[in-house]
C-alpha cells in the first residue's frame, strides 16, 4: 500500500509517514517530528480483551484524536498542556514533508510538544470498577489500601481516587500506592499531579454527565518539556483511555455496558459461549454489522460530548 494512495476518511489500520517511528502502540503510532515535537497518530484499530483486532473501526481515531482536542483546548485554564494542533493543515503547514500524506493525517493526527514522560499513569477513579473493584471485592483494598466497606460494583466514589499505575511494557499496568509513587518521584510533584488530575476529571467528569456520558475512571500522563513546564500529555479522556457508560441506564451493583465497545464485547463474548473463540490471538473476523456498530458508538460518543458531528471538526 504506497501511502499517498489511502483515500481521507477511508479506514486507516497503520499509519505509514516519512519521520522516524518511536512507537508503534495498539491504537496509535508516535512519529518524532523534531527535537521539540511528536505527532500521535491514532489509527482505527481497536482492541478488546486485549487483543488487537484485524479490521479497522472507521473514524474511530479521529473520533479519538478530535475528543483528546476538545477536552485540551476546553481545559486550558485548568491544565497546561501538550497540545499543538490536530488540524491536517497546520501540521502540513509547519511539516510540510507530510504534504503528500494528508489523507492519513486527516482528523486523526495531533502535533503535540515533546516531554519527558511522568513514570506513573495518573488514574482517577470517580466509580468502582475494573481492577479497582476486583482488588475491592477479594480484599476491601485498592492498591493495599483500605477503602469503607459495603460498596458495591460501580458505586460512585465521592470524592474520587487517585490511583497510579506503573506503564508496564507489556502485560498490564499495576495499580500502586500514592505512598510508592511519592518515594520514586517526590511528594511534592505526586501531589501536584494528584490535585491536577483531580482537576481534570471533575471537570471531564461534570460536563460529560450534562451531555449523557458517565467518565467512571480515567488515566492521565504528564510530561516535562524542555523548558521544565509540567504538561498534560498523550490522550485526554477518550473512549480509549477511559471508561465511558451510558448514563441513561446506570445502576450499581453490577457492571456496566461500554458507551463505545459493547457491540464488540458482546460479539466476542458469544463467540466465546459458542466455543468458536478461545479468548486468544489471533482473533475471530468481525462480521460487518458489529464494525459498523462500533464505529456508530465511537461517532455517537464524539457528538454527545461536544455537541457537533465530528465531520464539522476536522
Ligand atoms: N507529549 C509527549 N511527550 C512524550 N511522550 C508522549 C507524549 N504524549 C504521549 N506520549 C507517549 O506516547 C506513547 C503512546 O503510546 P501507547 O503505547 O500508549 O499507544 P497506545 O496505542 O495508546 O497503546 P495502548 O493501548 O497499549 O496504551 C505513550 O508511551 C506516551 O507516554
Ligand atoms: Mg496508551
Amino acid at each position: 500500500m504506497s501511502a499517498s494512495s489511502v483515500r481521507a476518511g477511508q479506514p486507516l489500520r497503520e499509519s505509514r509517514l516519512p519521520l522516524p517511528l518511536l512507537r508503534r502502540g495498539k491504537v496509535r503510532e508516535v512519529y518524532e517530528v523534531d527535537e521539540a515535537h511528536l505527532l500521535l497518530v491514532a489509527s482505527d484499530r481497536v482492541s478488546a480483551f486485549d487483543i488487537v483486532m484485524r479490521e479497522p473501526i472507521p473514524r474511530k481515531g479521529a473520533v479519538l484524536t478530535q475528543v483528546s482536542a476538545f477536552w485540551f483546548e476546553r481545559l486550558k485554564s485548568t491544565v497546561a498542556s501538550h497540545f499543538v494542533t490536530a488540524r491536517a493543515e497546520e501540521i502540513v503547514a509547519r511539516v510540510p514533508g507530510l504534504a503528500s500524506h494528508r489523507d492519513q493525517l486527516a482528523g486523526r493526527a495531533m502535533l503535540v510538544r515533546r516531554t519527558t514522560p511522568v513514570a506513573f499513569e495518573c488514574v482517577v477513579r470517580g466509580y468502582l470498577s475494573g481492577s479497582a473493584w476486583a482488588e475491592y471485592r477479594r480484599a476491601g483494598t485498592l492498591a493495599g489500601e483500605p477503602l469503607a466497606a459495603g460498596l458495591r460494583e460501580s458505586d460512585r466514589l465521592d470524592p474520587p481516587l487517585f490511583s497510579p499505575a506503573t506503564k508496564a511494557e507489556s502485560g498490564h499496568d499495576e495499580n500502586v500506592t500514592v505512598e510508592r509513587m511519592a518515594s520514586v518521584v517526590g511528594a511534592e510533584l505526586t501531589a501536584r499531579l494528584r490535585d491536577l488530575s483531580f482537576a481534570v476529571y471533575s471537570a471531564g467528569r461534570d460536563h460529560a454527565a450534562s451531555r449523557g456520558i458517565i467518565i467512571a475512571d480515567t488515566k492521565f500522563e504528564f510530561g516535562t518539556a524542555a523548558d521544565g513546564s509540567l504538561l498534560l500529555i498523550d490522550e485526554v479522556m477518550t473512549p480509549d483511555s477511559s471508561r465511558f457508560w451510558p448514563a441513561d441506564g446506570y445502576a450499581s451493583g453490577r457492571s456496566q455496558p461500554s458507551f463505545d465497545k459493547q457491540p464488540l464485547r458482546d460479539y466476542l463474548a458469544g463467540l466465546r459461549t459458542e466455543g468458536t473463540w478461545n479468548g486468544e490471538a489471533p482473533p475471530p473476523a468481525l462480521p460487518a454489522d458489529v464494525v459498523d456498530a462500533t464505529s456508530q458508538r465511537y461517532l455517537e460518543a464524539y457528538r454527545l460530548l461536544t455537541g457537533r458531528a465530528l465531520e464539522d471538526a476536522a
